[in-house]
């Protein structure tokens, strides 16, 4: 199957990173790969859509249909016997100045040949990108962009500054690369927003955090939006997790002192729970986590296998480096 995903214009790597590692999860073998800055194009095999359903940090996901000069893609819409099914066309130019009116309702007028133009309710949903070559394709998902804002923590029942927005939630969630109905461990959860994520797209969610307070307020949270976790209060380093269950962890540890029990050192904490942690994952299981500084990487380093990072700033004066590294 050949996709075409429109990406977020959010960050530079993070979004081109997370389809990589959903795939992945799925275990969709990818045979052709083209990244441009906001569309990745691939040519993919196994459960694509389910795997591209998972995404937070991307628009549009179509099938691609054809692709060539703007006179290939009329011709081939020429060619098709829509039966009088209900279509819609809609066009982007990424990059260029695209007359979209127009070249909408010269496509609408080859396929209304055979269908009927519906804008509302189509049965057949059409996308017409354009960059340096025409690119149409058949919409199949649209990221739930407004769902994923209304799902933010100021908006749910238990609410903490601390917690990430939920598009870059989802993104540490497929980081972590745990397939569907697999199990995903988030070992500091705070007010479960990781969780929720994971629970959203089908994964089994379990959650630990030191602070009773955010344990209840996680649940409540959680159950308030109809997602499932299991959550228990304990100390990240020595979680009750049974060895072999946990497929892959997602967190976002705490930054300072300040925000862990009896006060201990960052860097303490960091080694010693990722020490930890690393023997909770499967060989060749990863964790993906959002870290605070060059010496947080290096301490998770000595455990586990840096595979990526991609810095970003999550809120003004705030930079975080989403990693993903791998138990070898
Ligand atoms: C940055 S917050 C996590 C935010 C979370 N991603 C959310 O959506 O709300 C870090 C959390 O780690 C917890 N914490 C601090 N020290 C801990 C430890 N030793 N073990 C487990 N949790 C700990 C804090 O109580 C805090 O809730």
């Amino acid at each position: 199957m050949r996709v075409v995903v429109e990406l977020s214009g959010e960050h530079p790597t993070l979004p081109r990173a997370e389809v990589l590692a959903a795939f992945e999860a799925e275990g969709v073998i990818v045979r052709e790969l083209a990244v441009g800055s906001s569309v990745l194009r691939a040519d993919a095999s196994g459960p694509v859509p389910r795997s591209l359903a998972r995404l937070g940090l991307a628009h549009v996901v179509c099938e691609e249909l054809v692709r060539g000069s703007f006179e290939d893609v009329r011709a081939w819409a020429r060619d098709q016997d829509l039966a009088g099914r209900r279509f819609r066309v809609r066009a982007r130019g990424i990059g260029i100045d695209l007359d979209i009116r127009g070249v909408e309702g010269a496509l609408g007028s080859d396929l209304g040949r055979t269908g009927t133009v519906d804008l509302a309710h189509p049965q057949v949903d059409l996308r017409l990108l354009a960059a340096d070559e025409f690119v149409l394709g058949r919409v199949f998902h649209r990221v739930e962009r407004s769902a994923l804002e209304k799902r933010k923590v100021a908006r749910r029942p238990f609410s903490r500054p601390i917690s990430l927005h939920p598009k870059l939630a989802r993104a540490l969630v497929n980081l972590s690369r745990v397939p569907t109905a697999g199990v995903l461990l988030d070992p500091f959860c705070g007010t479960g927003g990781i969780l929720l994520e994971a629970s959203r797209i089908g994964l089994r969610s379990v959650g630990a955090d030191a602070a009773a307070s955010m344990v209840r307020g996680a649940r409540a949270s959680l159950r308030s939006l109809d997602e499932q976790a299991d959550l228990v209060l304990a100390d990240a380093g020595r979680g009750p997790w049974r060895p072999g269950r946990v497929v892959g962890i997602a967190t976002d540890p705490p930054y300072g002192r300040a925000a862990t029990p009896r006060r201990e050192p960052r860097e303490d904490l960091y080694d010693r729970a990722f020490g930890a942690l690393a023997e909770v994952l499967p060989r060749g299981g990863h964790l993906a986590v959002g870290l605070p500084s060059e010496d947080a990487v290096e301490i998770v380093g000595r455990h586990l296998e840096l595979l990526e990072r991609h810095a970003l700033r999550v809120h003004k004066s705030l930079t975080r480096i989403f990693c993903a590294f791998r138990r070898g």
